[in-house]
C-alpha cells in the first residue's frame, strides 16, 4: 500500500524511521518509474525516507524527467523548467511529510535532472549522488554550492555519456564549491556491484558529518 499523498507528481513515499537521517530523493532514468528506485534505496539507506516521484515527460510512453532533442542531446528550456517544477515538488513533499532536505541519488536521465537542480536550485538538495550523469546545461549558471556533498559515478566504457563530459560535470560543480567525489568506474551505463559499495561507504560518511 502506499503512504503516498496526493501532490503535483505522481510519487512513492516511504517514512524513515530514524528523522536524524536525510531522506532519499530517488529519480529513475528513462523507461523508469516511481516504483525503479525503491528497493535500492532501502537497501542503501535502511532508516531514511525514502521520496520517489515520476518523471512528467513521456517519450514514446517512457517516463522521463525533462524532454530531449536526442540521446545526450536535452531541450535545455525544457530542462530548466522541469527543474524548477521537481524542485518545487520537493518543497511541497517536505512540507506535507515533515523532512529535512533530501539526498538526491538519481540514476541517468534523474541523475542528469539532479545534477540541473542543483545548479538552479541549490538549496533544495542536501546533496547529491549522480549516477551516470553529464553535463546538463551548455552554459552552466553562476552559483553557490559550498560544501555541497555530490558523488558522481561514471562508467569507463559508458557508451551515452563520455568520460570527458563527466570530468566536465565533475569540475563544474567543483568549480562551484561542491565537496565532489567522482570516480570512473569500469562499467559502462548500467549499475553494478562496485556503484552499490561506493555508494554505501558514501552516504554512510555523511550521516557520520551529520551526527558530528
Ligand atoms: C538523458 O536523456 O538524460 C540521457 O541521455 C540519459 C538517458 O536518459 O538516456
Amino acid at each position: 500500500m502506499s503512504n503516498a499523498k496526493s501532490l503535483s507528481f505522481i510519487h512513492r513515499f516511504e517514512p524513515g524511521t530514524d528523522a536524524g537521517q536525510p531522506p532519499l530523493l530517488l529519480l529513475h532514468g528513462t523507461g523508469g518509474d516511481e516504483t525503479d528506485l525503491l528497493s535500492l534505496g532501502r537497501s542503501l539507506a535502511p532508516r531514511a525516507a525514502l521520496l520517489s516521484p515520476r518523471g512528467k515527460v513521456s517519450e514514446n510512453g517512457m517516463p522521463r524527467f525533462f524532454r530531449r532533442l536526442a540521446e545526450g542531446v536535452f531541450d535545455e528550456a525544457d530542462l530548466r523548467f522541469r527543474a524548477g517544477e521537481l524542485a518545487d515538488f520537493v518543497e511541497e513533499a517536505r512540507d506535507a511529510y515533515g523532512l529535512p532536505a533530501p539526498i538526491a541519488l538519481g540514476f541517468s536521465n534523474g541523475a542528469n535532472i539532479a545534477a540541473a537542480m542543483l545548479m538552479l536550485r541549490p538549496k533544495v538538495l542536501a546533496g547529491a549522488v549522480l549516477l551516470r550523469a553529464m553535463v546538463p546545461l551548455a552554459t552552466p549558471p553562476a552559483v553557490d554550492l559550498a560544501g555541497k556533498p555530490v558523488l558522481l559515478l561514471s562508467g569507463m566504457a559508458d557508451p551515452i555519456v563520455p568520460e570527458a563530459n563527466a570530468r566536465r560535470l565533475a569540475g563544474q560543480l567543483r568549480e562551484a564549491g561542491a565537496d565532489v567525489e567522482h570516480a570512473v568506474l569500469p562499467a559502462g551505463h548500467g549499475l553494478g556491484q562496485a556503484d552499490l559499495t561506493r555508494i554505501e561507504a558514501w552516504l554512510q560518511r555523511q550521516r557520520l558529518a551529520a551526527a558530528a
